[in-house]
């Protein structure tokens, strides 16, 4: 949507003069380049098939989506993980009813709504904390299967590709996993960069990588 629109207001500000291209993030006219060890979207750009294209997109988008600061809430089990080798948070929480934590024991006892540094821990908090649902369960699965995942409305809280875009570029709750405050690695590249590269993949076609049963990182 938006880059229809947004062309089209520059031009009506600057009139029908040689109106300055936008940079716009994953679009064609964006150089190639790396940023914190993700590539973006135009790196892509010189592959022909769409199919090839968005598999290739989407496997590089792999490397955040397969990180910890993203699977810790994406757990296969009821319990959130925790640092970087992502293992079972303590203490023991759980989903419960709405992810949002047992009746006695809620996410928000501990987790406020921003990061906060505490004398010996780095408290990870955003306004939205809370434990994404079993349907949408990430641990352990290749990022062929993941993408399944995301597409599949019947799993993916009956989001269409362009909601699904919208999230992954967008969402507060998504963009922690790049500011998630100090002794906590962020995800690669930044939320821009990863957003251009789901949003490429879904221009190409939303093609997924093959599901294989390979372990992720
Ligand atoms: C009793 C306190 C407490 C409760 C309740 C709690 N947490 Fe935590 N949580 C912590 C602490 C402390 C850490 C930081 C541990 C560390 O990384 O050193 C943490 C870290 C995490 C992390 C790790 C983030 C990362 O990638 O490093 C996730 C994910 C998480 N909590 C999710 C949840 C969810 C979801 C709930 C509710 C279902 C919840 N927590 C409830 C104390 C709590
Ligand atoms: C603090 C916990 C938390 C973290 C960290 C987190 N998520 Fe989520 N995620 C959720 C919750 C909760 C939902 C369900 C929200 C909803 O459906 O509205 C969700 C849903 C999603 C969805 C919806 C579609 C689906 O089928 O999965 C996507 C896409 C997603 N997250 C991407 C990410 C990415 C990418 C990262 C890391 C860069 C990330 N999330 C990190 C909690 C988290």
């Amino acid at each position: 949507m938006r880059r229809r629109i947004l062309p089209l207001t520059f031009a009506a500000v600057f009139g029908a003069c040689a109106a300055p291209e936008p940079a716009m993030p994953g679009s064609m006219a964006e150089a190639p380049t790396t940023v914190k060890g993700l590539k973006n979207a135009a790196s892509f750009a010189s592959i022909d098939d769409d199919q090839a294209r968005a598999r290739a997109l989407f496997a590089e988008a792999g490397k955040v989506l397969t990180h910890a600061r993203c699977v810790n809430c994406h757990p296969a089990g009821d319990r959130p993980l925790q640092t970087d080798a992502m293992r079972l948070h303590e203490p023991p929480v759980v989903r419960g009813e709405d992810g949002h934590g047992a009746a006695g024991l809620k996410c928000q006892t501990c987790h406020a709504n921003e990061n906060a540094n505490l004398v010996e821990i780095s408290m990870p908090g955003h306004e939205h904390w809370h434990l994404a649902p079993a349907s949408m369960a990430w641990q352990g699965k290749s990022v062929g299967a993941i993408c399944d995942q995301v597409k599949d409305r019947a799993r993916n809280g009956d989001r269409d590709i362009d909601a699904i875009v919208k999230h992954m570029a967008e969402d507060g709750l998504v963009g922690w996993a790049w500011d998630p405050g100090p002794s906590r690695s962020p995800a690669p590249g930044t939320q821009a960069v990863f957003g251009g590269l789901i949003r490429a993949w879904a221009a190409a076609g939303a093609h997924c990588p093959p599901a294989t049963a390979v372990a992720q990182n």
